[in-house]
C-alpha cells in the first residue's frame, strides 16, 4: 500500500517529516534525508536574527525546552548558503518562514518563490521571541490575514503552524483554512521554564522557552484531533513523536501526516525508522 500523501499540489512519498529547527543538512550525515517525505527548514525572517542568550536548551524529564529565538542568516543568506544543502539531500523541502512585522511574511515567501522549495510552513507559533511568531497566531483575524498575504505571494502550497498556546485553536485553523491554507501543522511548541535551585535563577538565558518532546505528546494529540474535525485541509501532527506506535496515534487522530521534531536529537534515523515501521503497519492484514 503507498505511503503517498497529498497537501494541497504537493506529494509526498510518504507522510514522515522532519519538524522545523531539528534538522540541518548536517543531519545528512547520521541519516539519509531523501527516504522521508519532507525537511522543513529552521525558520527564515526577512532580516538576520541573532536569537537568544545562551543557555538556549534544557533537558526536562521526557522533553527539552529551548529558546534559540529564531536565529537564522536573514533570507538572502538562507538562500545562497542554506538551502541548496536542503535541497541536495532532502526529496522535498518545506522551507518555514517566520516574521516581527506582518509584511515580512509575504516579503519572505516572494523572495524564494524561484527556488526549488516545495512548499511554505508558516510559523505564527513561535514562543521564544519578543515580536512576531505567537502574537500574531494567537488571533484568528491576523491568522486569516497573514494566510491571505502568503497566499497571494506564492503558487507553492502554503501550511500554517499553529501554537498550542492559544485559548481557540479550532477558530484559529478555521481562520488559516479560510484564508486559503492547504494545511494545517500543530503542534509548536508550548510554554515553560526551568530553574536551578542551587543559583536560584533560571536554567535558560531567555528564562522561559518552548517545551517539547515526549511530555507534550499527549496534548498534541488532543490538539490534532480537536482540530481534525473542523477543518477540510489535511493536518500535520506534531509533538513528542519518538517511534512508530505515536506516529500511528496521529493517524488515527485524524493527521494525514507527521513531523518528527526533538527525537532527532536522540536518535537521527527516528524518521526512517517510523517510514519502515508504517509501511509494515499498513500491510499488516
Ligand atoms: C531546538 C528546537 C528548535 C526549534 N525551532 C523551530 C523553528 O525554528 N520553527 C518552528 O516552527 N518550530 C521550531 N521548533 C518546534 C518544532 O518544530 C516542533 O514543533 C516542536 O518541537 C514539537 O515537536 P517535538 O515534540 O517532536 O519536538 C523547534 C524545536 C526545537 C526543540
Amino acid at each position: 500500500m503507498s505511503l503517498s500523501v497529498s497537501i494541497g499540489s504537493l506529494t509526498l512519498k510518504n507522510p514522515v517529516i522532519l519538524a522545523s529547527g531539528t534538522c540541518s543538512p548536517d543531519l545528512q550525515k547520521f541519516t539519509d534525508l531523501s527516504k522521508l517525505g519532507a525537511v522543513v527548514t529552521k525558520s527564515v525572517t526577512l532580516n538576520p536574527r541573532t536569537g537568544n542568550p545562551p543557555p538556549r536548551t534544557v533537558e526536562t524529564p521526557c522533553g527539552m525546552l529551548n529558546s534559540i529565538g529564531l536565529e537564522n542568516p536573514g533570507v538572502e543568506k538562507f538562500k545562497k548558503e542554506v538551502l541548496p544543502d536542503y535541497i541536495k539531500y532532502a526529496d522535498k523541502v518545506i522551507c518555514s518562514v517566520s516574521g516581527e512585522l506582518l509584511y515580512e511574511y509575504a516579503e519572505v515567501v516572494k523572495r524564494l518563490n524561484d527556488t526549488d522549495i516545495s512548499a511554505f510552513e508558516i510559523n505564527v507559533s513561535c514562543p521564544n521571541v519578543e515580536r512576531g511568531g505567537i502574537e500574531f497566531g494567537k488571533d484568528e483575524k491576523m491568522v486569516h490575514q497573514i494566510t491571505k498575504s502568503i497566499k497571494s505571494a506564492t503558487k507553492k502550497p502554503i501550511i500554517i503552524k499553529l501554537s498550542p498556546n492559544v485559548s481557540d485553536i479550532e477558530n484559529i485553523a478555521k481562520a488559516a483554512e479560510s484564508g486559503g491554507a492547504d494545511g494545517i501543522s500543530l503542534i509548536n511548541t508550548l510554554y515553560g521554564m526551568a530553574i536551578d535551585i542551587n543559583t536560584k535563577k533560571p536554567k535558560l538565558g531567555n528564562i522561559t522557552g518552548g517545551l517539547s518532546g515526549p511530555c507534550i505528546k499527549p496534548i498534541a494529540l488532543y490538539y490534532v484531533y480537536k482540530v481534525a474535525k473542523v477543518v477540510k485541509m489535511p493536518v500535520i501532527g506534531i509533538g513528542g513523536i519518538m517511534n512508530t506506535e505515536d506516529a500511528i496515534e496521529f493517524f488515527i487522530a485524524g493527521a494525514a501526516a507527521i513531523e518528527i521534531g526533538t527525537a532527532n536529537f536522540v536518535n537521527p534515523n527516528t524518521g526512517i525508522e517510523i517510514v519502515k515501521g508504517l509501511a509494515k503497519y499498513n500491510n499488516e492484514p
